[in-house]
């Protein structure tokens, strides 16, 4: 039996009979550890990091370089016996006073609680979290996470998914933060900001350019360095300044040629050179294909398994393949990642969560991330004390709402509403309806009304129902999930047709979207109000109807174009690989590539669309409210930061919150996409009352990435600022020049 063996036995001993046995030792054990020099919080974390990494022998260092096993994705260690439950679980070092780290996936909520035995919250999905454009909103979405992560004995999350939604039929779209790097990026440091000041090790995923889920672990993504830079990396650029996230999760698939696992340029020369990124890359489960390539090229971590980072890295080290100073430096991020997030000095405890106030915040988010898209007649709010009936039908929404799918599915406290009561434990890619009922809500909202549910599978029932009713609300669902992507953005199972006979029987048509991708909505015209809830979490339905009777002015405006067609996309389709044999063999030893090009380059999202002049369905940045806003008096005031400065009035007769956005266009010899949003501000206003707002620009906001010079650089040039509600209504433009 070799050391490193020997290690994991005796670990493993401690780990199933240590505590029983030596309960005193272990006491002393504790004050020993807290008088360990690394141990003196008053050092920076590296200078502790560099402390305890002296101490480690090999075989300990090497524990910390890969996890211990996933079924399914590689052999299983002996010693996950002491995982949490969760996707992964790294063993510590006790002798040095090095917790094992226990992780867990967490997009919207913590998963696998179900089989654990636990609770979590849903939140809305993430794209949602993006829709409220509200920073607050995404730093309570986090703090959320990070505590309920924490009280079921975790101590880091895997979330914070921040690939931009180059390809809306993704199957992730609900995972990630919309197409805007600088709206993206923004909110999910937010998001991890709330959850690493909950003392978890935060995690920013899939880095870089995993766009799509057919043929994941094969496919190659061809993309100019470019970009690369001012899209899809800006995001994670701005996610990792905003937060200091101290993991990003490499992806995937491959990027111009080399699999994001073992990418040079995107760990090395990027991550840790030019953005001076201190903490650790972890591999998506699976996505480690070599040892001394990876190593080199900046990978620290491998997940789950140790195929390639436990004992062929060791041998690559006694061999000299892999130098010992790159072993120490992925050690060293590792443990400073441990102290710099406070997992070591304030480790989790478990406990119980305040459920309610956590339902409450859930519903709250909720509340700031539905859309109004379309209110004919100012039709919305409903008022309860005319409406006589309510027509609500589809989509189960007498018993609840659905949520997405893979490995960011939370369990359903409640059981999954359309199954007989107790199943809260959830299997992989099942469809997950949370027991928030619309009906149910609703009626409370309307205790006078007479409504009734029709369930859509006969749209001439529903139409019938519709006609004798006042006002029929459609429900309409979109269910997606990682591990397969959407053929295209078209209601699924025939809505379309259920929601065009029902708007038919009724004009006074309300549609209510579940969806986490944008849809096309051939019956747009012919309804009278639009509402998109996206996945709403524990509480969607309650925030849904508070938002429909009006207790709650819409504030939320689209992180994502809703397109017109699926022609009107960069790609007619998604380029889908070859049948490939499965196994984690066959996926650790590499697949053969198949090809994507993004040629689109910078023209991602509403940038496509405007430089391709296509009209959208609804534009990026749009969202209408129960008042109206008016903007006037735009000034620039260039100096080291641009600021721009305006007035916004709420013109109606309601309170509200407007989010206001600032558009720039580059001078015309930066060859840019015909503009980008630069800020934006969310301004509450009384009706009537008017507010000065300044937002000052981040100047990289306004350069281009210079691939010769690997710099970002300002164009010297005119740039004309415009500012409104939405990216197609901006009323206000100005230009200054730039040198
Ligand atoms: C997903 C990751 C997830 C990991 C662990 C992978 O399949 O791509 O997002 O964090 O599994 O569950």
């Amino acid at each position: 039996m070799n050391l490193h063996s020997r290690t994991k036995t005796l670990a493993f001993l401690i780990a199933i009979f240590g505590v029983a046995l030596l309960p005193a030792s272990a006491q002393a054990g504790r004050e020993q550890v807290k008088s360990m020099p690394w141990m003196n919080a008053s050092l920076s974390p590296d200078e502790r990091a560099d402390l305890v990494v002296k101490e480690m022998t090999l075989d300990e260092k090497i524990t910390l370089l890969h996890g211990t096993g996933m079924r399914g994705l590689g052999p299983m260690s002996p010693l996950s016996v002491n995982s949490n439950g969760g996707a992964g679980y790294v063993v510590g070092i006790p002798r040095l006073g090095i917790p094992g780290i226990q992780i867990s996936d967490a997009a919207y909520g913590v998963r696998s609680s179900g089989e654990n035995g636990r609770y979590s919250t849903a939140l809305p999905d993430n794209l949602a979290g993006a829709a409220s454009w509200d920073l607050d909103a995404a730093y309570q979405y986090g703090a959320l996470i990070g505590r309920e992560l924490r009280a079921q004995g975790y101590n880091m999350t895997l979330g914070g998914g921040v690939d931009l939604a180059r390809e809306p039929r993704n199957g992730r779209t609900f995972e990630y933060m919309g197409e805007d790097p600088i709206l993206a990026g923004t909110m999910v440091g937010q998001l991890m900001k709330g959850e690493q000041a909950q003392h978890v090790i935060g995690d920013i995923k899939h880095y870089a350019m995993n766009d799509q889920e057919s043929g994941r672990n094969a496919v190659n993504v061809n993309i100019d360095k470019r970009s690369m830079r001012e899209s899809d990396l800006l995001a994670f650029e701005i996610g990792l300044r905003g937060s200091d996230a101290s993991a990003v999760m490499c992806a995937y698939n491959r990027v111009n040629g080399d699999y994001a696992c073992e990418n040079k340029y995107l760990l090395t020369d990027v991550l840790k050179k030019d953005w001076k990124f201190p903490g650790f890359v972890l591999s998506d489960w699976g996505g480690t294909h070599s040892t001394a390539k990876a190593s080199a090229a900046g990978l620290d971590h491998e997940e789950p398994a140790e195929i390639f980072y436990g004992e062929p890295m060791k041998k690559a080290v006694e061999s000299g393949k892999v130098p010992m100073a790159e072993v120490d430096d992925h050690v060293h991020r590792i443990v400073r990642s441990m102290f710099a997030s406070g997992v070591i000095d304030d480790p989790p405890q478990k406990s119980v969560v305040d459920v309610e106030a956590d339902l409450a915040t859930a519903q709250k988010i909720e509340e700031q991330s539905i859309v109004l898209l379309k209110n004919e007649h100012s039709r919305l709010p409903l008022d309860a004390s005319k409406v006589a009936s309510i027509a609500v039908i589809g989509a189960h929404s007498d018993v609840g709402m659905i949520s997405g799918g893979g490995s960011a599915q939370v369990d359903p406290p409640g059981g999954n509403a359309i199954m007989p009561p107790g199943q809260g434990r959830t299997t992989w890619q099942a469809h997950i309806w949370f027991p928030t009922s619309p009906l149910r809500s609703i009626m409370a909202e309307a205790p006078s009304a007479h409504v009734q549910y029709d369930s859509g599978t006969d749209p001439a029932l529903a139409a019938a129902l519709a006609k004798a009713s006042d006002v029929a609300i459609v429900f309409a669902s979109q269910w997606e999930s990682e591990g397969m992507d959407l053929d295209s953005l078209s209601l699924p199972d025939h809505q379309d047709d259920l929601i065009a006979a029902v708007a038919a029987a009724n004009p006074q048509t309300i549609v209510v979207l579940e969806t986490g991708s944008p849809v096309t909505m051939p019956w747009a015209d012919q309804v009278s109000g639009i509402l998109e809830a996206w996945y709403g979490g524990s509480r969607g339905a309650q925030a849904l109807a508070r938002v429909i009777f009006g207790d709650v002015n819409p504030t939320a405006k689209l992180p994502i174009t809703f397109p017109r067609s699926d022609e009107d996309l960069p790609h007619r389709n998604i380029v889908k690989p070859p049948p490939l044999p499965g196994g984690w063999k066959r996926v650790a030893a590499g697949l053969p590539a198949f090809q994507t090009t993004y040629d689109e380059g910078l023209k991602v999202g509403y940038k496509w669309y405007d430089a391709e002049k296509k009209p959208v369905l609804f534009p990026f940045g749009y969202g209408l409210s129960y008042t109206t806003y008016s903007y006037s008096n735009l000034k620039l005031m260039p100096a080291d930061k641009v600021q721009v400065t305006f007035t916004v009035t709420n013109t109606g007769s309601r309170a509200g919150a407007e989010i206001t956005e600032v558009y720039t266009a580059l001078p015309e010899s930066a060859g840019e996409p015909p503009k980008r949003l630069v800020g934006w501000s969310k301004v509450n206003l009384n009706p009537g009352e008017s507010k000065e707002v300044a937002i000052e620009v981040v100047p990289e906001y306004l350069s281009i990435f210079n691939v010769d010079k690997d710099a970002w650089q300002l164009i010297p040039g005119d740039y004309t600022f415009l500012v409104g509600g939405s990216s197609q209504s901006l009323p206000l433009k100005e230009s200054i020049n730039l040198k």
